[in-house]
């Protein structure tokens, strides 16, 4: 390949300058190129041969410049991912303009929603600039104006936050217009993510093209859209959290899970309790501190995300909680890197938290003050709740002990007993500290748990209240578990494993799911709707085991962008009808900085149509 590449760079060599300036890109060097839109959502090179006789053809053919130009607005949803929900159109008309001259009005109820909206155009702006091909600057280029009108005065973002939006562009003699309508800023943010895919690099010129009329109206099918991040097994260094905030946010994704801590390290500052990190960080290096972990939740909700912090217990907790005995306060952990690791936990290290040590649920009630206090009012938090391994706590003498003296034998239905005590307590201490840090709430907050063997819809209603705790399932689709625990009233959150646990693929029998399987995975049917509704959304699911930032970017994208469209659209067509808007939304994240996997030969993105 080399060679011939060579030879044509001796033959040709300003072409071949230009061809390896844009080496990543779609189009030929030949820089004639014409592309049309085929009545279906194909968009197709015309190379001179295939002209069709005159006749076939009702109306002369539309032409554009390039396949990103093409692609704008060809089919329903041109190049907007996820796909919208409601209304759709879009001209095959363009605005060739220049990204430093939009305009922004900002029409809002209060300074913090205005000030959002600014940072928001910001934002947008620096996304637009990633787009061209050459120069930004048009001497001469139309103006574009951009009103965006919210009218809630409220920056809550959580699974009753209003995220709609309705979006018209009209274009005139002397300018184009964007007119935004949304009830809340994060609605507004999503029609700007929007307003970026109607627009293109330029290649005949410099500046961008725009479609220079559109109607859209939208609103997501699911309020959490999430994708979890495990720092604990293996760090991540921020920037890495912030790129993934920006993929999300380019994806219309609202909730990052950030599982922060586990038996393996725990590298956040609790400014209450600083032994945690100091005993559970890998190093002072891989460390988030308070003022990073706050830093983190405002970058986020500029981006429309939620920062939603898990504590895991009673299992997965080890290091960082080694420091009890020494300081007066009994094993607050048990089983802590005991080996062989078999014995007393699913993956070594081991550790899990001891529940009948009142020291290390005070600790505990510190750590989720801490959490409280980094988070917005409304944001809940995460308690776990996953994989407790009973023969830890049964061949732990201080806990059969007590249990006996407690009147309770040691079947697992005692096991179970004091487990499902241990998340009740914790409920009871992040009631008391939201009470007190925000009297003006008007519900306490319900808190979410994994699915294990305690939400086993024969006993969860003995266990834990639907009121208060979420379950988030990781089971198989084919399980019955969701449907089950849909009957009996629960509110879902679905991380399905064989389709969404990103980290398959790469250990033990595990099967690798690619994108389509992704985009397929259709949550269960929920009967009900509005503030009843019990599917609240899902997740997908990047345990870091055998991740870090070396790779994380490449393991997470594009595929994530798949589960963002069956969340945000829950599209009833398949990943055929999807899949040029995809290649599309990656090249997308390409230019905004993120590392995406590939998911298909170059030569497929060019012919479309010619690799089903
Ligand atoms: C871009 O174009 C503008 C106006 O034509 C010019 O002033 C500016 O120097 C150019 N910038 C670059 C980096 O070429
Ligand atoms: C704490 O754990 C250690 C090591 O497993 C054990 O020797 C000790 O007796 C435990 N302390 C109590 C109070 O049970
Ligand atoms: C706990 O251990 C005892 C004996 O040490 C055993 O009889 C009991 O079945 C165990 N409980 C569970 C739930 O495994």
């Amino acid at each position: 390949m080399s060679t011939s590449h060579y030879i044509y760079c001796y033959l040709s060599i300003l072409l071949c300058a230009l061809a390896a300036a844009n080496s990543d890109e779609s189009n030929s060097i030949s820089g004639n190129s014409k592309w049309y839109c085929e009545s279906t959502d194909l968009c197709l090179e015309e190379d001179g041969q295939d002209e069709k006789p005159q006749g076939v053809r009702k109306e002369p053919r539309k032409y554009f410049e390039s396949q990103n130009d093409c692609r704008l607005s060809c089919g329903k949803y041109g190049a907007i991912w996820p796909m919208p929900t409601g209304e759709c159109s879009l001209s095959h008309e363009r605005v060739h303009f220049d990204p430093w001259k939009v305009r922004f009005n900002v029409v809002a109820p209060n300074e913090a929603t205005t000030q959002f909206l600014r940072e928001t155009n910001r934002l947008f702006v620096s996304n637009l600039l990633k787009e061209c091909h050459r120069n930004c600057t048009l001497t001469t280029s139309k103006e574009v104006l951009v009103k965006a009108t919210v009218t809630d005065a409220t920056l809550k973002l959580d699974w009753s936050t209003d995220e709609s939006y309705r979006m018209v562009v009209r274009t005139t003699d002397t300018a184009s217009f964007v007119d935004i309508r949304a009830a809340t800023p994060y609605g507004a943010r999503h029609a700007f993510e929007t307003l970026s895919n109607l627009v293109t690099g330029s290649r005949s010129n410099n500046g961008l093209l725009m479609v220079s009329a559109a109607r859209v109206d939208d609103r997501p099918f699911y309020p959490h859209r999430g994708l979890l991040l495990d720092t604990s097994r293996n760090f991540l260094p921020l920037r890495y959290i912030r790129s993934t905030l920006d993929a999300m946010a380019t994806s219309k994704l609202n909730v990052l899970h950030w599982h922060v801590v586990d038996t393996h390290s725990f590298p956040l500052e609790i400014t209450r309790v600083p032994e945690m990190q100091r005993y559970g960080a890998y190093s002072q290096a891989q460390t988030y501190s308070r003022a990073d972990a706050v830093n983190l939740v405002k970058y986020a909700r500029l981006r429309g995300i939620r920062i939603l912090l898990e504590i895991d217990g009673p299992s997965h907790a080890g290091n960082g909680w080694q420091w009890g005995p020494a300081a007066g306060l009994g094993n607050m952990s048990v089983c802590l890197n005991q080996a062989p690791w078999r014995n007393y936990c699913v993956q070594p290290p081991c550790g899990q938290l001891n529940p009948i040590n009142d020291h290390m649920y005070a600790v505990l009630k510190e750590i989720l003050e801490d959490v409280a206090e980094l988070g917005a009012p409304e944001e809940t938090i995460h308690m776990g709740g996953d994989e407790v391994y009973i023969p830890c706590w049964n061949r732990t003498e201080e806990i059969t002990t007590q249990m006996k003296a407690r009147g309770y034998d040691l079947s697992e239905a005692s096991f179970l007993r004091l487990w499902s005590q241990f998340h009740q307590r914790n409920l009871e201490a992040w009631d008391d500290i939201n009470q007190r840090m925000y009297p003006s709430l008007s519900e306490p907050k319900p808190v979410i748990l994994w699915s294990s063997r305690l939400t086993d819809p024969e006993h969860i209603e003995q266990m834990l209240p639907k009121e208060r705790f979420v379950i988030q399932t990781w089971v198989n689709a084919q399980d019955s578990i969701n449907r089950q625990l849909l009957q009996r009233g629960y509110r879902l959150l679905l991380s399905t494993k064989d389709a969404w646990y990103l980290d398959h693929g790469f250990w033990g029998s595990t099967r690798y799911y690619n994108w389509r399987k992704v985009y397929g995975n259709i949550l269960p049917v929920d009967t009900k709707t509005g503030a009843m509704r019990q599917v609240l959304g899902g997740e997908v699911c990047m345990w870091s085991e055998y991740v870090d930032q070396n790779s994380l970017e490449a393991r997470i994208w594009p595929r994530a962008g798949a589960a963002a469209e069956r969340l945000w659209s829950n599209p009833k067509s398949s990943a055929d009808l999807a899949q040029r808007r995809f290649y599309r939304y990656r090249e997308r994240l390409l230019a905004r900085g993120v590392h995406p996997d590939a998911v298909v030969p170059h030569w497929c993105v060019l012919h479309e149509g010619q690799c089903l």
